[in-house]
């Protein structure tokens, strides 16, 4: 009886003992996950490099504003990180799957996707415009009906355009807004819907290919741009806040002039 006792006791102990043992390990095992929650892990930052003059290659490095703004972001907030360049439509895979911790690649913050995702602060002010070859009868958005548009596919572009136009065969999406201008040069469309400042990069960039930009101000809304995370991250905290502060310390405005060559309309910013 007394032996059966001190048995159990034994089992009961042993149990115990297995038990802590095994709580001992799971918290190690979590450690790692709990040093990212403290910065001391490399954040993985999505974009499509093909959207100059926010984000596009030169020499086989990224480069453009978002590229500037996002380094002093992070050196603001303490954040160590890389810049990947995963293309549009992966960029909005792998932050559903959390491949990657954010994203910045001229994102506008819309309705929709805030469904799904999260967004940092607006950090610029854009709009659509239309790029056709010069000599083109088309004036304004209107204008375009019966013509066949260039997109870069899931944008605001794309929605813009179906908005107009009605969606169908005479929008055509495009991986990258680079291949939807190419397409427009080649004669393949008549237009191309993109944002303002890339579509008057390229138009600066490029005299001899003879593009013109049409604004539309009555047919395309203001748009703004944010970062973009997993939905409730815990960075976007952090990330709104180096964010005020590169505004305030006038770093933005210098990284603006040097993209842009003229200050920025900070107050624009708080819609
Ligand atoms: N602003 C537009 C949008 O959010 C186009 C952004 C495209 N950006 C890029 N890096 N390709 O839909």
């Amino acid at each position: 009886m007394l032996n059966m006792k001190k048995g159990l006791i034994v089992a009961v102990v042993a149990a115990l003992f297995m038990a802590l043992a095994a709580c001992g390990k799971s918290t190690e095992t979590s450690s790692p996950s709990g040093s990212k929650e403290e910065g001391n892990q490399k954040i993985t930052v999505g974009t499509d490099a093909a959207f100059a003059p926010f984000e596009y290659m030169e020499k086989g490095k990224i480069v453009g504003f978002d590229v500037d703004l996002l380094d002093a972001v992070m050196k603001e907030a303490g954040l160590d990180y890389e810049l990947k360049n995963v293309g549009w439509d992966p960029l909005f895979a792998a932050l559903q799957s959390k491949e990657i911790d954010m994203g910045i690649s001229g994102i506008t913050i819309t309705d929709e996707r805030k469904q799904t995702y999260d967004f940092s602060a607006p950090y610029f002010e854009a709009t659509q415009v239309i790029l056709v070859k010069e000599g083109n009868p088309v004036k304004n958005a209107l204008d375009l009906k019966g013509k066949t548009i260039g997109v870069q596919n899931a944008t605001t572009g794309q929605e813009a355009a179906e908005k107009l136009l009605g969606k169908g065969n005479h929008i055509k999406k495009f991986e990258t807004s680079v291949v939807a201008i190419m397409e427009l040069l080649n004669g393949g469309v008549d237009a191309v819907v993109t944002d303002n400042a890339v579509a008057n990069e390229y138009v600066k960039n490029n005299p001899d290919k003879k593009l013109q930009v049409i604004e539309d101000p009555q047919n395309f809304a203001s748009e703004y741009y944010g970062m973009i995370f997993p939905k409730d991250s815990e960075l976007k905290a952090k990330v709104d806040e180096a964010l005020q502060n590169v505004i305030d310390s006038g770093k933005y405005a210098e990284i603006y002039k040097k993209w842009f060559g003229k200050e920025p309309n900070i107050e624009g910013l708080k819609q």
